[in-house]
């Protein structure tokens, strides 16, 4: 169990290169299950769901080869079964795709249960929804969800999701790539891991048009074979660098982002006083004056990421005058509050909605991340802060961000990783 220390109060200077996208990556590997061919992967983050991933592809007999840092070659001809294994698949919410990979290719998956961070209730009622509309008779039983065509392979169909779904759109789009027929998914999501799924499917040889739109057509193919792909950037570890020079101040150059993906961001930095200029692929941030006060509601993309919002509410908790956080995405997505308040945070939450009365300033303090994005809220609270903040239960943050530690020194944070032993390990807060 891992400990950030972090001494707090120093503005960042530097550069940071943004990693391949977690939400695209963790569609994209179980994917690769999908085809009957060798597929090189590049821009692949170094997280722990990636990891993850990996082990539970080889177990059902992929050869995962790992080229280097940031690229992988998966070879899927000798898949021997439809059941991952229960205990890693529940650990994570993403492992949930391996019912539309598996089910696609071969008709049939067993998987568990999704786990992951937990913000309230998350159902996988759409995504059923979408299987059953293809012909699957889908069943819970024993913590496992069960799923299988009912003629061998799945048909396409029309599907109307009655909630804007990014799992649901990634996995009814994996399924019906290679079901016998068209699937039109209507009120589909438009965020960019979803339009890098379908080129990342295209790419193999899949039929996918309108990904980025509300109207998604796949035309079912027999066979995906091998080929390269290249994983777009990660639109929230870009926006975390971002948000986080605005809270300490000082000037970043953020590398390697796709700029039209940090638009949701960037705009709302801007209103609180934040210097954001754009280039062909970077971005230079810089935060040189008091942050001031704005209203912020997360919305599907090409809205304000729910995935930001506790990392841009860490830096409203420093501006001047009264904010508000609307999160229209997660039922309760506000446990880290309380963790932000013991720093010295003023906010008050009433259902979905957050009231930041911003301060001077932030003090250090003994606290823990809840999930990966309270996680890095957290940080950026600390590196702002007076004083030393000792923040625990940082493997949530480590499912979702490559090296933040190292690529946060490099651009002058004094944050170290401590390991911490057994018998001082805070208790778990999985909720
Ligand atoms: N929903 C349903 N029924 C469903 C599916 C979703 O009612 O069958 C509801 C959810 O309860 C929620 C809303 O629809 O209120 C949106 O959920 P969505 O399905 O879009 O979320 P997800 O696919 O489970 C992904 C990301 C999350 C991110 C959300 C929203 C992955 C692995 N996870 O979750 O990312 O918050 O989309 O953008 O891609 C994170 O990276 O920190 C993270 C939590």
């Amino acid at each position: 169990m891992n400990q950030y220390i972090i001494r707090g109060n120093r503005p960042l200077f530097g550069e940071v290169t943004i990693s391949g996208a977690k939400n695209a990556a963790v569609a994209i590997i179980p994917a690769a299950l999908m085809v009957d061919g060798i597929c090189r992967i590049d821009n692949v983050p170094q997280i722990s769901d990636v990891t993850l991933f990996f082990s539970i592809l080889e177990a059902l007999g992929s050869k995962v080869r790992v080229l280097n840092q940031h690229t992988v070659e998966i070879a899927s001809h000798s898949i021997h079964s439809t059941q991952p294994s229960y205990d890693l698949c529940r650990r994570f919410r993403a492992s949930y795709y391996l019912i539309g990979a598996l089910l696609g290719r071969f008709g049939e998956a067993t998987v568990a249960m999704p786990g992951g961070c937990d913000f309230g209730v998350r159902p996988i009622d759409q995504h059923i929804k979408g299987f059953n509309a293809m012909g699957a008779e889908v069943s819970v039983e024993g913590g496992f969800i069960h799923a299988k065509a009912k003629n061998g392979r799945l048909t396409g169909a029309s599907i109307y999701l009655d909630v804007v779904s990014v799992g649901a759109t990634m996995n009814i789009m994996m399924a019906a790539a290679l079901a016998d027929g068209t699937t039109v998914i209507d009120n589909a999501a438009k965020e960019p891991h979803i339009v890098d799924l379908a080129n990342f499917l295209n790419s193999m040889g899949a039929d996918i048009k309108g990904a980025g739109t509300d109207s998604i057509k796949i035309r079912g193919v027999e066979r995906l074979s091998g080929g390269s792909y290249c994983i777009i950037p990660d639109q929230i570890e870009a926006g975390t660098y971002m948000a986080a020079v605005a809270a300490t101040g000082g000037q970043l150059l953020i590398k390697n982002i796709i700029p039209k993906h940090m638009d949701c961001i960037s705009a709302k930095l801007m209103e609180m006083g934040v210097s954001v200029e754009e280039n062909e692929d970077t971005l230079l941030v810089r935060r040189s004056q008091p942050l001031q006060k704005t209203n912020v509601k997360t919305m599907p993309y090409p809205g304000f990421p729910t995935d930001m919002q506790p990392q841009i509410a860490a830096v409203l908790a420093l501006a001047q005058g009264t904010s508000l956080v609307t999160e229209s995405v997660w039922n309760n997505r506000f446990r880290y509050v309380d963790e932000l308040k013991r720093m010295g945070a003023q906010i008050q939450v009433d259902g979905k909605v957050a009231v930041i009365e911003g301060v001077d300033h932030l003090e250090g303090a003994p606290i823990q991340a809840c999930d990966l994005r309270a996680g890095a809220a957290l940080v950026i609270a600390a590196l702002a802060a007076n004083g030393t903040t000792e923040l625990s239960q940082v493997q949530y943050i480590e499912r979702g961000y490559e090296n933040l530690v190292g690529k946060l020194r490099a651009v002058g944070a004094d944050i170290s990783l401590v390991e911490v032993p057994d018998e001082e390990k805070p208790e778990a807060n999985i909720g």
